[in-house]
């Protein structure tokens, strides 16, 4: 398997930090809040069937700012990309929480462009009006403390709590990376987007609408978007399937790689017939 290829990418008023592997139907992988594309790394296995899209949304990673001012924006952004990378084809998106948010709205903005959607670890009601004022006072917080107050925010409430999920050989080694990686975001980034998932609007009826066949997966111990959510969304997506992943939390991809990717082409194989 070679390496993915890094490519920095003029799309629209900003360019994104890309990285590209495999061939054949494509997949993008929109990462979560506030993450970048190495949250997938443990995806690159699928390349040997795929063609894999992993995107720094903008102001993240490698992408250059400003950061969101909307998931419509984010799923704009991610159709421009595949346009800019000459993916005419239709493409399925997978995106986990905040990249499951903009999936959806790629779904809805560009139906066309949408072979099938995976949604991971993600809902698609929009905030209760505590989330939101939770996110305002985060927002404040890092401006004054810095970016380390979000990663002693989040970090714990990621991962699964259960003292199996806590003892799993590389636990200590995710726990380190989503701490590096939240800590390297910038702050305004980490604001804007505070601000864009405030906002993002209910997603239910449009989804109700989805005319692409949807994978959805969420870890059974899923603290930020519990099983519950998916389930509800799994009642009202028409062509939809349900996958709860044992001792995994709000990071499935990362904390039950083997059967994601083991989840991802079987549903691929069965749902977007010989593409894979
Ligand atoms: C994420 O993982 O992307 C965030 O938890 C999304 C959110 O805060 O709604």
């Amino acid at each position: 398997m070679t390496a993915p290829a890094t490519h920095h990418v003029a799309v629209r008023d900003t360019r994104l930090a890309v990285h590209t592997s495999g061939s054949g139907l494509p997949l993008l992988m929109l990462h979560g809040f506030p993450l970048d594309h190495g949250m997938w790394a443990r995806q690159e296995p699928l390349a040997e069937h795929l063609r894999l899209i992993v995107p720094d949304q903008r102001g993240f990673g490698g992408s250059a700012g400003p950061g969101p001012k909307s998931m419509e924006q984010l799923a704009d952004d991610a159709v421009a990309l595949l346009d800019a990378l000459h993916v005419t084809e239709p493409a399925v998106v997978c995106g986990l929480s905040m990249g499951g948010y903009v999936a959806q709205h790629v779904a809805a903005r560009h139906p066309d462009r949408v072979a099938a959607l995976v949604l991971v670890d993600t809902r698609l009601e929009a905030d209760t009006p505590d989330v939101r004022a939770g996110r305002v006072d985060l927002a404040a917080k890092v401006g004054r403390i810095g970016q380390r107050i979000v990663a002693e925010a989040m970090v714990p409430r990621l991962l699964a709590t259960s003292a199996e999920a806590r003892g799993a050989p590389d636990r200590v080694a995710i726990e380190a990376e989503l701490q590096r990686t939240i800590e390297a975001q910038p702050v305004a980034t980490i604001q804007a987007a505070l601000a864009a998932l405030g906002d993002r609007p209910d997603m239910t009826d449009a989804m109700r609408r989805l005319r692409a066949p949807a994978l959805l997966v969420v870890g059974a111990e899923d603290a930020l978007t519990p099983p519950a959510c998916m389930e509800k969304a799994e009642q009202l997506i028409p062509d939809a399937r349900l996958l709860v992943v044992p001792r995994a939390g709000h990071m499935t991809p990362l904390e039950a790689p083997g059967v994601f990717n083991a989840a991802v082409l079987e549903f691929l194989r069965a749902a977007v017939a010989g593409r894979t």
